[in-house]
């Protein structure tokens, strides 16, 4: 909307200023009404309307243009473009679009255009440098040509912009702070439900054990005993699997191959759905962020797979090659749609992305006769090489 609400702007303003031009042309002649409406609207235009010769000399300005750069019409006509879009301040982002101004150099952009992309930087004339974005056109006479440059300031748009951007960076961190918060009381209350309420029960097992060797229970009190000791054994299991589920120990204590190994194999048992593990146990010993991050995406990975995909078999393959890790994770399910990583209030695959962003590294999820989701992700030097 924004976008076409632009190239209105821009087409209406050119259209006009090309009526503009021919009315200063000696021989148009064109008094009319239409020509004279025209002019008005030039005039009264919000935006800054400039025409030039092909030496960059301004012939004619509008009241706009002149209060965009801070000085008056009468100042501007004569003077050169030069004066007002100073050659080194000119910020050229990319070479394919963009149209040359003459043999000027200067370069606006009609198309893709987006928020933050600006190409010229005005110069008010008190010296204050300032963001432009407008459009050119030409317009020939004879032999020589007459430019129109029409121009509006964003400088309220480029700061909206680094806001926005600057929030954006914030909620990133925001969010990375929360998972490794997340991560940590995660991790604090397995090892205490193991450590802690594990030890109690183990040891409530043992006393049950002594109390039914000895003898002066009836058979009665012995089925009791016996039922305790069924409830407890299945407590320490509820208590082990909650516990497990919530931070696997083989992350702390056996490390990412194992802790992955028991990812795939749990799926396995749980889903009917085959998973292959390719790694190299040595090759996956790393520091707690990389642990801990690969092992969540594998889980989501998995978590969706059993959800949507429909799958027979998944490949999950994690190798070290030099300073990087490359994962896969390859289902041959019915494939992922575009429109389904957007999803509103799907937070799996945001989540990998933002996992992976925070790692610094690539992430690509494909439909490639099921779904692929292919991950780059550079290792820091100083994280524990490979056993090599
Ligand atoms: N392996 C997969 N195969 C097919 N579709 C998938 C797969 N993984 C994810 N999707 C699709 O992508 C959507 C978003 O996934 P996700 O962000 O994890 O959210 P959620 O799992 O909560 O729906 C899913 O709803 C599903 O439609
Ligand atoms: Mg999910």
């Amino acid at each position: 909307m924004a976008r076409n609400r632009t190239m209105l702007w821009l087409s209406t303003g050119i259209t006009l200023a090309l009526y503009w031009l021919q009315r200063q042309r000696p021989a148009a002649g064109n008094n009319g009404p239409a020509s004279q409406r025209s002019r008005s609207i030039i005039q009264h235009a919000s935006d800054a309307i400039i025409s030039t010769d092909e030496e960059q000399r301004i012939l004619h300005a509008n009241p706009a243009a002149a209060a965009m750069f801070d000085t008056t019409v009468q100042a501007m006509e004569g003077a050169l473009l030069q004066d007002y879009l100073p050659r080194d301040q000119r910020q050229y982002h990319d070479n394919t679009a963009g149209r040359y101004f003459g043999n000027t150099g200067i370069r606006l952009r009609m198309k893709g255009r987006r928020a933050g992309d600006y190409l010229v930087t005005g110069q008010r004339s008190h010296g204050q440098l300032f963001p432009l974005e407008g459009s050119i056109s030409a317009l020939n006479e004879g032999e020589h040509s007459i430019y129109t440059i029409i121009l509006r300031d964003i400088t309220e748009r480029k700061q909206v912009q680094e806001q926005l951007e600057q929030s954006y960076a914030q909620l990133r961190e925001l969010s990375a702070a929360l998972q490794t918060i997340r991560e940590e009381e995660r991790k604090y209350i397995a090892r205490e439900l193991h450590d802690d309420l594990g030890q109690l029960l183990a040891t409530l097992r043992v006393d049950l054990a002594l109390l039914k060797r000895t003898q002066q229970y009836g058979p009665a009190a012995r089925k009791l005993l016996t039922g305790m000791d069924t409830l407890l054994m299945s407590a320490i299991t509820s208590l082990r699997r909650i516990a497990s589920n919530l931070r696997p120990r083989a992350l702390d204590e056996g490390g990412l191959y194992y802790a992955l190994e028991s990812l795939c194999h749990d799926f396995v048992n749980r889903y009917g759905i085959a998973c292959q593990l390719q790694a190299n146990e040595e090759e996956l010993i790393m520091d707690d962020a990389y642990t801990t991050a690969i092992f969540r995406i594998a889980q989501e990975a998995l978590t969706n797979i059993s959800r949507h995909a429909e799958a027979s078999k998944v490949l999950l393959s994690v190798q070290r090659q030099q300073h990087e890790l490359q994962i896969e994770i390859q289902d041959d399910g019915r494939g992922i749609a575009e429109q389904d990583m957007d999803k509103a209030m799907a937070f799996g695959l945001l989540g990998m992305r933002e996992r992976v962003r925070a790692l610094h590294g690539e992430i690509a999820i494909l439909s490639d006769g099921g779904t692929r989701i292919s991950i780059r992700l550079p290792l820091p030097s100083q994280a524990p090489a490979t056993a090599d």
